[in-house]
Order: structure tokens, then C-alpha cells, then sequence
């Protein structure tokens, strides 16, 4: 069973597991993940389902044994890397039992579909499926991905967000937000 705990307004920390302790999140993102490596740093607005693993420990397949046991001096003295390196963006959809295996980008706006297997980076907007995790379509077009990137809407503040309208195409949505900037100046 999991136990939710709740500290700050922006920190979420599944106390099953101590080495969840380790990692950042943004503001508004929230997740059910079963495992998020240290170091893992999570940006704004991301939804991340249930039995989603981020960050698979790394044994030494070089080694004449991958057993830990045999080296663990060589984790303890840094010699081993234990985890790889994940970043994701903001406003990321990681469906449930999705994996992230190796160190990699998950860009701002990609979607994981239910069980991928994620071993590469993921571009800006893409959704993704399948093991290996492959790129099935964008969301958007490359110009509209372009402009949603650089307006860094998830940066002003959540109260203002509310009252933009999410559900429509790009274009609609920048030209509300340059509205909302205007009234507020
Ligand atoms: C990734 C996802 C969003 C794609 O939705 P979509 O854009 O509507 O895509 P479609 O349903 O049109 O599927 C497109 C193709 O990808 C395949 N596909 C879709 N999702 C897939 C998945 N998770 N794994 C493997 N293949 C998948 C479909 O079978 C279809 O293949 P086809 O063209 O050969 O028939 C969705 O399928 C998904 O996985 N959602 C996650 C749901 C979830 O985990 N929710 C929990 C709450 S966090």
C-alpha cells in the first residue's frame, strides 16, 4: 500500500520509499510513481500515473559478477554510477507502468503512453509508446511548439493560468495569455 505524505505545497514524498527523498518537483505537478530515482528533476504541471519507475539502478555489467554484493565498495566510493541523470520538463504525461530506464531529457509537453519503456530522450511535445519508446506523432506543429516553448506559460503564477482556456489550439491560447499579460500591466 502506498502512503501519501504531503509536505510542502510543491513536494510530494512517497514515505514507502526513502530514496524518493532525493528528487525535485515542480509546482502543481503530482505523481503515483513507485520509484523516482535521486536526482530526478521534475518540472511544472507534470501528471505521472501509478507503477511509473524513474531511474533504474545501474549494476556493473562489466564486472565478472553484476552482483553488488561482490563490489560494493565501488558503489559506496562513487566508482559505479547508481542511478542515471533524469530530467523531465513541465506539463509532462506519464501514463501508468511507464519505465525510464536510462539517464535522458524528457521534454516540456512530450506524453509517455501506458508502458513504454523510455531509453532515449524525448523531444518537446512528442508522444511516445512502446518498448523501445518510439515517436509516434507531435502534438503540435513544429511552429506552434516553437511559440507554446517560448511563451513559458507554466512560469506565471497558478491563479492567472485559471483563467485561461486550456482546450483550445495554440494559437488561440498565446494570443489569450498575451491578453492576460496586458491586463494586467
Ligand atoms: C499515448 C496515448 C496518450 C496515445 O493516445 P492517442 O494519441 O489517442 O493514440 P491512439 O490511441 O490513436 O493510438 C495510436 C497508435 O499507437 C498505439 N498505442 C497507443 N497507446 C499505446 C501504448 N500505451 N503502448 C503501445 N501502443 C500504443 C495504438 O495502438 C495505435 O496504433 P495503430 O495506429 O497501429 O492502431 C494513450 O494511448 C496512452 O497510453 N495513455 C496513457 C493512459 C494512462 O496511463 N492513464 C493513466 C493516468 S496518468
Amino acid at each position: 500500500m502506498t502512503i501519501w505524505k504531503f509536505k510542502k505545497k510543491n513536494k510530494i514524498q512517497n514515505i514507502n520509499n526513502p530514496v524518493q527523498l532525493n528528487y525535485t518537483i515542480g509546482e502543481y505537478s503530482y505523481h503515483a510513481a513507485d520509484f523516482i530515482a535521486p536526482g530526478t528533476i521534475i518540472g511544472k504541471y507534470c501528471s505521472i500515473g501509478a507503477g511509473v519507475k524513474i531511474g533504474a539502478d545501474y549494476h556493473a555489467i562489466n564486472y565478472i559478477s553484476t552482483s553488488p554484493k561482490l563490489y560494493q565498495e565501488d558503489y559506496k566510493n562513487g566508482k559505479i554510477i547508481q542511478f542515471p541523470h533524469i530530467e523531465i520538463g513541465n506539463d509532462v504525461w506519464i501514463g501508468w507502468n511507464v519505465l525510464i530506464l536510462k539517464s535522458c531529457k524528457i521534454g516540456t509537453g512530450a506524453v509517455i503512453g501506458a508502458g513504454a519503456v523510455v531509453t532515449h530522450d524525448v523531444p518537446p511535445y512528442a508522444v511516445v509508446v512502446g518498448n523501445p519508446a518510439r515517436i509516434i506523432r507531435y502534438r503540435y506543429s513544429e511552429s506552434d511548439i516553437e511559440k507554446l516553448l517560448k511563451s513559458e506559460w507554466w512560469n506565471y503564477p497558478h491563479e492567472d493560468l485559471l483563467t485561461l482556456d486550456f482546450s483550445v489550439e495554440p494559437k488561440e491560447f498565446l494570443k489569450q495569455l498575451k491578453q492576460m499579460q496586458k491586463n494586467k500591466f
